[in-house]
């Protein structure tokens, strides 16, 4: 598992540049859904955002976006984009499943890197943060290491996610892609766009 120290030292010292899956820029398959009215405006969660890239892509999309880090430093960094971009967001330091058990509420949560960094041991109970946090019929899109080519604790099949985010989450996407800038190599990620399923209302009490 890495600490808050990693995280810290690479959004101190690198330049966006030089950041593996830093792409400077919207990520396709966000910009897709939000053309495609996939993802209602609305109230929107960035977790574990990093630099702040696609939490302003949502604000300059008519989201009213917040984006959460553990590192400061990369919200130092988020927030001194977001001033220079002249765009609103809300950016905040904290840990994830923290933030998420006190049950804020978004329409929208993008999870990009943030799941596949939680212990086992947690996983169970992000996917129930992440259903606490979302209101009736919210969306998720949530990419993570696929297990394809690459075989590690924190990489997973489709059919891993499903187990785990079932009946919580009903998937209503799920694709291969190369995660990272083409320029900088490649990474096999899933993706995955999931509707919050308010039909099970036997979820230990959590709507
Ligand atoms: C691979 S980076 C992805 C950053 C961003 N989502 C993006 O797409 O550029 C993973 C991010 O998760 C953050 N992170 C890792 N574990 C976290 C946790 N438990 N709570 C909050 N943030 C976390 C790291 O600081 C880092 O910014």
């Amino acid at each position: 598992m890495l600490d808050k120290d990693f995280w810290e030292k690479i959004y101190k010292n690198d330049p966006l540049y030089k950041i593996p899956w830093e792409y400077g820029r919207s990520v396709a398959e966000l910009v897709q859904a939000i053309k495609r009215h996939k993802i209602k405006k609305g109230k929107a969660l960035d977790l574990c955002c990093g630099a702040g890239t696609q939490t302003i892509y949502l604000a300059r999309q008519g989201f009213d976006a917040a984006g959460l880090d553990l590192s400061g430093s990369a919200i130092e960094r988020a927030k001194k984009r977001a001033r220079r971009m002249k765009v609103k967001c809300n950016f905040m330091e904290g840990y994830a499943l923290s933030f998420l058990l006190k049950k804020p509420k978004f329409g929208f949560i993008l999870d990009r890197g943030g799941f596949h960094n939680i212990p086992e041991s947690k996983r169970k109970e992000y996917v129930h943060g992440l259903y606490g946090a979302l209101k009736k019929a919210g969306k998720l899109m949530l990419f993570c290491f696929s297990a394809r080519k690459e075989r590690a604790w924190n990489h997973f099949r489709a059919r891993d996610i499903q187990k785990l985010f079932s009946p919580e989450f009903r998937i209503e996407e799920c694709k291969e892609i190369n995660g990272i800038p083409p320029s900088k190599g490649r990474r096999d990620l899933l993706y995955f766009l999931m509707k919050k399923d308010g039909s099970n209302r036997n979820l230990s009490g959590k709507s």
